[in-house]
C-alpha cells in the first residue's frame, strides 16, 4: 500500500470519525439543552390567563365548580391536565376561585350547600364559604386563585398551582379590588 492510499483511507476514517462524534455530541446535547430551556418555556404556561368562561354561569352567592385544563400539560397527562376549582361570586364581579385541593394535605375538598362548608374527606377538615378555616387539621384557608373578569368572562392564573408563596394580590377585577388574604 503506497503512502498516498494510506493517508487518503485515514483521512476518511477520520472524517467519518468526526462525523460519528457530532451525532453523539448533538443526541446527548439535545436533551441537555432542553432541559436548560425548559423553564423559560415554562414561564409562559405558568403566567396564563384560562377562562372558566361567563360569569352569568356563577351566580351571585353560590358556589359551583369549574374545570380548567392546565396549560402546562403533556401529552401524556390525558385527562389528569383536567383541573377542578371552587368558584365563589361572592357579588358582581367579585369573586373567590379556591382550589379543590385541601390545605392539609391536598385532598379533594367538596362544597356542601346546606351546611355552608367545604369538607375535607381525608382528616376531615373543613372551611367556611370564604374558604377560611373553621376545623380540623388544616392550618390555613383554602389556596385561591388569582383571578380577573375579562369581557363578562372569569379567567383566573392557572399555569401554577395556588401556594403560600404566591398568595399576594389575588385578585384583579378589571382595575381595582383585593379580596382579603386567608388564613
Ligand atoms: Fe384534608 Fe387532611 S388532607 S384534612
Amino acid at each position: 500500500m503506497s503512502d498516498g492510499q494510506w493517508y487518503t483511507r485515514r483521512s476518511v476514517l477520520l472524517k467519518i470519525g468526526v462525523f460519528l462524534n457530532g451525532i453523539v455530541g448533538l443526541a446527548i446535547a439535545t436533551p441537555v439543552i432542553g432541559y436548560l430551556l425548559s423553564p423559560i418555556k415554562k414561564k409562559g404556561a405558568y403566567n396564563s390567563w384560562i377562562s372558566l368562561g361567563e360569569i352569568d354561569q356563577f351566580p351571585e352567592g353560590q358556589t359551583r365548580l369549574a374545570e380548567f385544563v392546565n396549560p402546562s400539560k403533556h401529552a401524556q397527562d390525558g385527562e389528569t391536565s383536567k383541573t377542578p376549582c371552587w368558584v365563589r361570586r361572592v357579588s358582581g364581579s367579585k369573586f373567590q376561585v379556591f382550589a379543590i385541593n385541601c390545605a392539609h394535605l391536598g385532598c379533594p375538598v367538596r362544597w356542601f350547600p346546606q351546611s355552608e362548608l367545604f369538607m375535607c374527606p381525608c382528616h376531615g377538615g373543613a372551611y367556611y364559604a370564604d374558604g377560611s378555616r373553621a376545623s380540623g387539621p388544616p392550618e390555613r384557608g383554602l389556596f385561591e386563585y388569582e383571578y380577573k373578569v375579562v369581557k363578562n368572562e372569569l379567567h383566573i392564573s392557572s399555569g401554577q398551582m395556588p401556594t403560600l408563596a404566591n398568595q399576594a394580590g389575588l385578585v384583579n377585577i378589571e382595575g381595582t379590588g383585593k379580596s382579603p388574604c386567608l388564613g
